[in-house]
């Protein structure tokens, strides 16, 4: 049956999710899928059921489209739909009620304060607590977008000001010396795990999509042992947010070799520049490939 890739929407994400419906359009027309491509910042994705749609490959990155909002409409129409269901992409969505859960799994994170809009809040105290660096991110946000790196009280308070503009719930959280690493997860399944190098302060908007300089090792570097532990870490990490079908787990590792849990990513990009489609690749799966296996897992 006709297949609609939902993207672009109103998020903050909404340049890449454009990309990504482009590149899955591409990719599924090339494999004969009768596919369209439906903006849901102009087509409300209450109307594809009457449009004659029967089954939906979710492009939209962030919050309206990646946190169990659209999954939720698409539950109600009975249509089958690629990645998460409603729980696990809301509670992914959300860092820190992320972190809660990986805690009380006693799954690696960093330490961390959370903030309220309208709250009293004690940077200098905060600040002494979580060490000389802090990372400040809008609780609900994707691609670092209202994302700081902070190193004294009066940096913090701009910056969680800063986060306020995108949520009003922020996450501060223990500065963890990198290297990052991604792992991206199919169908139950870790793929190579990919190393990120940035010039950059940290791995960024800029690093992300926009400079020529971040490199991306894949094989990582990593010993056999350690790419295993990160890789059951991540599939443990999924599963435990009530994330399934494909996705993509954060971790960044400080210098004493110790790993740390950052974030999953439910919707993760799908451009050129993307990260489980060069994954993908490491694993003999071509973008095309990987696109149909997504599909594939719709329900
Ligand atoms: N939030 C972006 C799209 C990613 O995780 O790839
Ligand atoms: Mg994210």
């Amino acid at each position: 049956g006709k297949v609609a890739i939902v993207y672009g929407g109103e998020s903050a994400e909404r340049e890449i999710s454009l990309k990504s419906g482009k590149a899955i359009f591409t990719a599924l027309s090339e494999q004969n899928v009768d596919v369209d491509l439906i903006d849901t910042k102009e087509t409300s994705p209450l109307l594809l059921k009457q449009m004659g749609y029967q089954r939906v490959f979710i492009a939209l990155h962030g919050r309206g489209g990646e946190d169990g909002v659209i999954q939720g409409v698409l539950e109600s129409l009975g249509l089958p739909y690629t990645g998460s269901g409603v729980l696990g992409s809301a509670l992914a969505m959300d860092k820190i009620r992320t972190k809660q859960v990986w805690q009380s799994c006693q799954l690696p994170t960093a330490k961390y304060v959370s903030v309220k809009k309208g709250q009293k809040i004690d940077f200098s105290q905060i600040m002494s607590q979580l060490g000389d660096v802090v990372f400040v991110k809008p609780a609900r946000e994707g691609s670092s977008i209202g994302m700081s790196r902070v190193t004294d009280v009066k940096m913090l308070e701009e910056a969680v000001s800063n986060a306020f503009e995108f949520d009003e719930s922020v996450l501060i959280e223990q500065w963890i010396n990198g290297p990052e690493y991604t792992v991206s997860i199919l169908n139950g399944q870790a793929l190579p795990v990919i190393k990120m190098k940035t010039q950059r302060s940290f791995y960024d908007y800029e690093a992300k999509y926009l400079s020529n300089s971040t490199e991306y090792a894949c094989p990582c570097g990593l010993s056999d042992v350690d790419e295993i532990y990160i890789q059951k870490l991540a599939l443990d990490a999924f599963e435990a947010v009530g994330a399934d079908t494909w996705g993509r787990i954060d971790i960044m590792r400080d210098a004493d070799g110790q790993f740390y849990l950052l974030e999953a990513n439910t919707v993760p990009g799908m451009t050129e520049k993307s990260l489980v489609p060069m994954a993908a690749k490491a694993n003999g799966l071509s973008f095309s490939e990987l696109t149909m296996a997504i599909l594939q897992a719709a329900k």
